[in-house]
């Protein structure tokens, strides 16, 4: 079944929520100077998707090549893989073109009302297979996030690759449930290649150094003009109006919290199902003690948590 995924991301000028699709406005482009959001708006997409959706219908891959931001995410449920280094990004997204170019073979049949093969037409075939008792499975949203896309494309021996593959995913991932969201303190045309910024239709300006910069972004100036901390303009793909949004604040204590429930749910979930493969019924789950939790994250850092595709690697 196609499943909407949302994310509120902050309060518009008159106090309401606003609430960021990525199942209707995919792929996005956030830019803006140092110290004016990005990352902060990075942490809030991730809990927000970790803490409201279960970790069988969103995979996350995370692009951090700052190496400082993200890599306690690795080891949580829904997060398939944090990339550090260049050669790990390179990896990773050649991946996840694999997984994409795999979907598109497997959704052949798979139609949607316009005749196109679509994820969620595929799902929904496998929806009703699981009605009539056949097992099958839907494949999952993906949403991969990157922060700092400069520090990527200019590498001089992989940045070629990794355009390459960004170019291609957000060209053609979203009709295979794939989602990008990318970051960057630089938003130049150097960087923000012509085609990424053709399908990137959602676009975030936080505060930029110059109107040429904001011009780059949402194709005008007044970003320059912006607050910092979170203060934001928002373009979306259904009008041209701007949107003035005040982006939520995170501190590391709401991250960690939200990390550490995902990974208990996950093992309250496991040691029940567990004790139900053993046992006809169980009224209760065991209470789950420290030394397991700390083990469990041990053998899941910096590894893949159960993908279902074959890598090309
Ligand atoms: N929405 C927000 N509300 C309140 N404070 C914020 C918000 N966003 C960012 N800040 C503050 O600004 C600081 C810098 O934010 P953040 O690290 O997200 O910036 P950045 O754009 O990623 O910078 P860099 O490009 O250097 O990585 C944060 O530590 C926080 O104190
Ligand atoms: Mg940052």
């Amino acid at each position: 079944m196609a499943q909407e995924i949302s994310v509120t991301i902050g309060v518009d000028s008159e106090g309401n929520e606003f609430v960021f699709s990525l199942t209707q406005s995919p792929h996005a482009l956030f830019a803006g100077t140092t110290g004016s959001g990005k990352s902060t708006l990075i942490h809030n997409i991730l809990c927000s998707l970790i803490e409201n959706h279960d970790d069988d219908k969103v995979r996350i891959f995370i692009g951090d090549p700052k190496r400082v931001e993200f890599y306690r995410y690795a080891g949580t449920p829904h997060v398939e893989r944090v990339a550090r280094d260049v050669i790990e990004h390179e990896k990773m997204l050649r991946k996840l073109v694999f997984i994409m170019n795999t979907r598109y073979q497997i959704m052949e049949n798979c139609m949607d009302e316009n005749g196109l093969p679509v994820v969620s037409a595929y799902n929904q075939t496998m929806y009703r297979k699981d009605e009539d008792g056949i097992k099958s499975f839907s494949l999952p949203n993906i949403i991969v996030v990157i922060d700092e896309l400069g520090n990527l494309v200019l590498d001089k021996q992989s940045g070629k690759n990794i355009l390459d593959s960004i170019i291609q995913l957000v060209q053609l991932g979203r009709a295979a449930g794939i989602t990008v969201l990318l970051a960057t303190q630089q938003p130049t045309a150097k960087i923000i290649d012509t085609r990424i910024k053709a399908n990137c239709p959602t676009r975030i300006a936080l505060k930029v150094t110059s109107r040429v910069n904001s011009r780059v972004v949402i194709d005008s100036s007044g970003a320059e003009t912006l607050n910092g901390y979170g203060d934001a303009l928002v373009l979306l793909p259904t009008s041209s109006n701007k949107i003035r949004v005040q982006c939520l604040g995170m501190d590391y204590k709401n991250i960690a919290d939200v990390i550490e429930k995902s990974v208990q749910k996950k093992l309250a979930k496991n040691t029940f199902n567990n004790q139900n493969a053993t046992e006809a019924v169980k009224p209760q789950c065991k209470v789950i003690d420290l030394a397991s939790l700390k083990s469990f994250r041990d053998s899941s850092v910096g590894k893949s948590s159960g993908s279902k595709y074959i890598s090309p690697n």
